[in-house]
């Protein structure tokens, strides 16, 4: 993981904590702190921010802690007294421009960051390149979540090597709204590489695919160390999610040189280099049409069907 800048780690905390403090002053100290007008004076000027505002769930009075019931629109844009003296030239933080994505999430941050959900944002890939909240919520509306777009579009806007992997032959059902990107990953960061849900891509792999856990009498080690030494989590142009068809992806690891797993498997060359009696079966789909039950066998050895 990257070592988070220090002078942007202390901006962020500067911030947090001022507006932890402009948080308490709300709730305990019933004021306004200096600097802020109130939302009232923002509607004058901006009528349809205000409407889809008050609509939005942050709007809301009745909830306790929400921008509606502590500091309104300066919850999150800060103070605006400067903003409305300048005639609204500047003074204020605006969000759709583009800025350093850290100052952005700061407000949200104070009063999300307790939330399960958000506990390893600060760990997380999103958050050290710079990907801000508002990359993905838009929370001047009322869809759920306050979602920019639904899954998968939110996230392979950005992510366009996944789109192009999410539509090969093989792949996941993604795009066919049968899973999402967040069925494996967290989009808040997480303490594994690759943002994943679980501790292991093996586990996650598990969570569906359960019955690929075992155990086996006979274990094929590369299936139990990471499912992605064959397959490809997003989508393959070899059947099966496989990331090269068999023989090649079998003779990437039996490769001795000798002996019917490196030879090329032809009419000719069967077990030893001699064609067998099963020579048929080193047609179509070669390696597993004998050994069937690649990720593991209770009673074959050599996983046989
Ligand atoms: C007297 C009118 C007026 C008032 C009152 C006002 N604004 Fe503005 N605001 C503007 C104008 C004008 C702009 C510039 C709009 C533009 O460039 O399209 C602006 C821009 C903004 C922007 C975008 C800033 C940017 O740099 O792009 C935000 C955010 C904003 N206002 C929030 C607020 C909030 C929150 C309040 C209440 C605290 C508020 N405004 C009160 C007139 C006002
Ligand atoms: C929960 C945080 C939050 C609250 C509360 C909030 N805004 Fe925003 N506002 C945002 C975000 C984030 C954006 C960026 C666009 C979006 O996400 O919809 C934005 C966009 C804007 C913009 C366009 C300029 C920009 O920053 O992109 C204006 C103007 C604005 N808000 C004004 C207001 C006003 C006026 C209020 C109160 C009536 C208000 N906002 C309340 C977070 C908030
Ligand atoms: C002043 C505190 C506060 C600030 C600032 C704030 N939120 Fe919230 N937010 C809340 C509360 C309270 C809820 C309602 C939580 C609940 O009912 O579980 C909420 C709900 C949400 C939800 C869930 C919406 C839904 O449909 O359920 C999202 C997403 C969200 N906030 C994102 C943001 C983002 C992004 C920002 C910064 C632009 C932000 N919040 C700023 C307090 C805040
Ligand atoms: C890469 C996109 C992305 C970014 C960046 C992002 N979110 Fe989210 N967020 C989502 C998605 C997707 C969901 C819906 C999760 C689901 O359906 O399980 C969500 C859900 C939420 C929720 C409501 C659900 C819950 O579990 O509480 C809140 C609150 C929230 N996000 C706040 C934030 C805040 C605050 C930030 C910035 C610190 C942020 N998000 C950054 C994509 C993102
Ligand atoms: C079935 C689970 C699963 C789903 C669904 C899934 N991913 Fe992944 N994703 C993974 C795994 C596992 C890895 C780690 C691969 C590795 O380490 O080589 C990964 C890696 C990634 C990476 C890092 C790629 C890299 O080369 O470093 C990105 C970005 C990503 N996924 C985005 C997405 C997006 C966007 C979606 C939705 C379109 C998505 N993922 C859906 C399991 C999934
Ligand atoms: C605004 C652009 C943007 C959006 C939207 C976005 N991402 Fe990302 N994401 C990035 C950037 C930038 C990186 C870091 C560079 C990279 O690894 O590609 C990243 C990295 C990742 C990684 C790799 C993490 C790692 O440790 O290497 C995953 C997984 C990921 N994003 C998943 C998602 C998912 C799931 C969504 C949708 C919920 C999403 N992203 C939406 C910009 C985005
Ligand atoms: C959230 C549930 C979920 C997770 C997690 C998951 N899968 Fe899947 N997987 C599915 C679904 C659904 C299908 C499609 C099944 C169908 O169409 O019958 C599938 C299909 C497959 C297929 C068969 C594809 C084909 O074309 O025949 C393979 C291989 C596969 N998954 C491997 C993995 C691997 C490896 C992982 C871990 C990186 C994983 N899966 C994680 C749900 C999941
Ligand atoms: C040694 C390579 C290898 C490893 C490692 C591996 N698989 Fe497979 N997997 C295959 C092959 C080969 C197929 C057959 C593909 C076909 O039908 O064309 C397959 C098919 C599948 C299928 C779809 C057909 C079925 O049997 O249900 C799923 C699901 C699957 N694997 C899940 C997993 C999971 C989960 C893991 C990790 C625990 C894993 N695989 C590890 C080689 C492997
Ligand atoms: C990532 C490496 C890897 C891949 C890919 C792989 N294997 Fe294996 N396989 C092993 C290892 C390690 C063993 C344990 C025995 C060993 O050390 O040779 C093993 C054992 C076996 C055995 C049991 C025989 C024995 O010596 O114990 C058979 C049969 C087998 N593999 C067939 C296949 C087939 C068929 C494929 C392709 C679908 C395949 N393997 C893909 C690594 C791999
Ligand atoms: C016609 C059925 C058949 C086909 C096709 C087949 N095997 Fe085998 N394989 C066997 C039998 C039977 C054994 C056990 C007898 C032996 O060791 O010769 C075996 C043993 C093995 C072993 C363990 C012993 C050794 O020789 O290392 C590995 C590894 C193996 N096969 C890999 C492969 C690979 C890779 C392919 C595809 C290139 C493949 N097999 C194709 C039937 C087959």
């Amino acid at each position: 993981m990257e070592k988070p800048n220090k002078a942007w780690s202390f901006s962020v905390f500067l911030l947090v904590s001022l507006s932890l403090l402009v948080f308490n002053f709300a709730v305990y100290g019933q004021e306004k702190p200096s600097g802020y007008v109130g939302s009232d004076a923002c509607k004058e000027c901006h009528q349809e921010y205000f409407l889809s505002y008050s609509k939005s769930i942050h709007g809301k009075k009745a909830i306790p802690g929400s921008p509606g019931a502590t500091q309104g629109c300066e919850s999150c844009h800060g103070g605006g007294a400067v903003h409305i003296e300048k005639g609204g030239k500047g003074g204020i933080l605006a969000f759709g421009k583009k800025g350093d994505g850290r100052i952005k999430s700061a407000p949200c941050l104070t009063c999300h960051e307790n939330s399960k959900e958000m506990l390893t944002w600060s760990m997380g890939r999103h958050m050290s390149m710079g990907v801000s909240c508002d990359s993905c919520h838009m929370v001047h509306s009322t869809t759920k979540n306050n979602l920019k777009a639904l899954e998968p579009g939110l996230c392979i806007g950005c992510h366009k090597n996944i789109r192009n992997q999410i539509s090969r032959q093989s792949r996941h059902p993604i795009q066919e709204g049968k899973m999402r990107c967040t069925s494996c990953h967290t989009p808040h960061g997480g303490l594994t590489n690759k943002m994943l849900k679980t501790d292991s891509i093996t586990e996650l792999c598990y969570k569906c695919h359960t019955e690929k856990r075992g155990p086996y009498a006979f274990e094929h080690p590369p299936v139990s160390e990471n499912c992605i030494n064959c397959h490809s989590p997003h989508g393959s142009n070899h059947t099966g999610l496989l990331t090269r068809r068999s023989p090649q992806l079998c003779q990437g690891c039996h490769n001795l040189g000798f002996g019917h797993t490196s030879n090329a498997y032809t009419l000719q060359h069967g077990f030893g280099g001699k064609a067998t009696a099963n020579k048929n079966r080193f047609f179509a789909q070669g390696c597993l049409n004998c050994h069937g039950n690649i990720h593991g066998s209770n009673r074959s050895p050599i996983f046989e069907r």
